[in-house]
């Protein structure tokens, strides 16, 4: 392709059609939409005990009643519907599934996500099951969390007992959403549960998630799972000045935090050495055993990649640069000229088209999809409509991106938008908007935002106009 036929597609002045089969749908996660926290014999999550201690939320937020969708899932599934929706991802809530974390599964837990994949059958959309979205049982956290080399093979014991159940009808299986969030965020900076700041702890976190990710796989690929990925939040880390070998050595020192870190391991069955450094120098090398790697790396059937924004990256003396990651000393982000999101995050699309023909590169054996890219937005009902453009340049551009990755060579196989419906964002709580479809939260109502009759539209042609 052109350099010329690029602009244009990211211009947004060409018309586009993705590939035959190309799987178009939206994500969500369990304890950001659910509710029903005490209902069928579900116990505390990690998130659970994070929300109600204050002052870690926003405004006190929690999960507790969410958008109810526990209630309310065959009304939002005929939502998804509506929107033509081809692949639902949404995840499992382990403590509802096996409310002691490690002991023996609450049926009526799983009772509801098997009336949601049938729901979701019945409507023709495919279920894609994450199973682990963040919310731990509070139990397991109390005997170390993902510090405990337990934890790893309890999540393989989730996914059997899920696969056992739902394998007839779910064919696409995701082991762990966004690693990198689960350890650093959880276990380095405390801005999510279970709001440990311990450096050691973090990198523990990291080997047991991937651990857990290949018992997972192993334990999937036993209960005939016919489809099975990783998710990863991945980006594009770029020197602020390509001329200068210390900003491209920050660069690659974010790259290696954020991307190499969980994606050598997982798919080439070792972790870099600059990262094995840093396990050494927090004093946490020692947890990983021989014969893990080849456990981590057993092979998967898709790469799910998260992307939200690029990280611009320069070398300075002395500075940190704002990660959450131990070991990002030296490197700095620098503001990029670009629009921000409500989360103040930059809008620039080519960091898509960028990361996906660098996975494409280095790991072409593995075909890719967005299971996650979308924006928060400071949303208003306004007569029954939400006028949301800035929403739908976002998802314009980032569509024209990943379909220029496909005209240049990468597999990519679908894109999920993020989030089926606005839902609780973590540390923000409910105060940024990510949905297609607008949630009140006194009344329950949904609004499909003008995103979403776009996304329909888009979804309908099986591309851009
Ligand atoms: C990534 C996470 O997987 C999801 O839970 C979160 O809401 C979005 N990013 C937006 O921050």
């Amino acid at each position: 392709m052109t350099i010329t036929s690029t602009q244009e597609q990211l211009a947004g002045t060409a018309a586009l059609r993705f590939p035959a089969g190309f799987r178009w749908g939206a994500a969500t996660a369990s304890y950001q939409i659910e509710g029903a926290a005490t209902e069928d014999g579900r116990m505390p999550s990690i998130w659970d005990t994070f929300s109600r201690t204050p002052g870690r939320v926003f405004e006190g937020h929690s999960g507790d009643v969410a958008c109810d969708h526990y209630h309310r899932y065959r009304d939002d599934v005929a939502l998804m519907a509506q929107l033509g929706l081809g692949t639902y991802r949404f995840s499992l809530a382990w403590p509802r599934i096996k409310p002691d974390g490690s002991g023996p599964v609450n049926p009526r837990g799983l009772d509801f996500y098997d009336r949601l994949v049938d729901e979701l059958l019945t409507h023709g959309i495919d279920p894609m099951v994450t199973l682990y979205h963040w919310d731990l049982p509070q139990v397991l956290e109390d005997r170390g969390g993902w510090t405990n080399r337990d934890t790893a093979h309890y999540l393989a014991d989730l996914a059997a007992a899920a696969v056992d159940r739902l394998g007839d009808r779910v064919a696409t299986w995701t082991t762990l959403n966004e690693p990198w969030c689960s350890a650093f965020l959880g276990y380095a900076s405390g801005d999510h549960a279970p709001g440990r700041q311990d450096p050691k702890a973090a990198f523990e976190a990291v080997h047991h998630l991937m651990l857990g990710h290949g018992l997972a796989v192993r334990a999937l690929r036993a209960g005939g799972a016919r489809e099975v990925s990783l998710t990863l939040n991945l980006t594009d880390s770029r020197p602020a000045n390509p001329a200068d070998p210390h900003d491209v050595a920050a660069a690659r020192q974010i790259d290696g935090l954020q991307n190499r870190l969980f994606l050598e391991p997982a798919l080439r069955g070792r972790y870099p050495q600059d990262m094995l450094a840093l396990f050494e120098r927090f004093g946490a090398a020692d947890v990983i055993r021989p014969g893990d790697l080849d456990v981590i790396a057993a092979p998967i059937d898709l790469l799910g990649v998260n992307y939200y924004q690029p990280a611009l990256v320069r070398a300075r003396i002395g500075a940190t640069c704002g990660l959450p990651n131990p070991g990002t000393e030296g490197a700095e982000f620098v503001r990029q000229n670009a629009p921000v999101t409500a989360m103040d995050w930059p809008v620039d699309p080519t960091g898509l088209s960028g990361l996906l023909l660098r996975l494409a590169a280095d790991y072409p054996e593995t075909p890719l999809m967005v299971t996650e890219n979308g924006a928060a937005y400071a949303d208003v009902v306004e007569d029954g409509r939400v006028a949301d453009a800035d929403r739908v340049a976002y998802l314009d551009g980032h569509l024209r991106a990943a379909h220029a990755a496909i005209e240049g060579g990468a597999d990519l196989r679908g894109y999920l938008a993020w989030s089926l419906m606005d839902n609780f964002e973590w540390g923000y709580g409910y105060g940024k908007r990510f949905g297609l479809v607008h949630v009140d939260y006194d009344t329950q109502r949904r609004v499909p935002k003008d995103s979403a009759h776009w996304y329909a539209a888009v979804i309908g042609r099986n591309g851009l106009d």
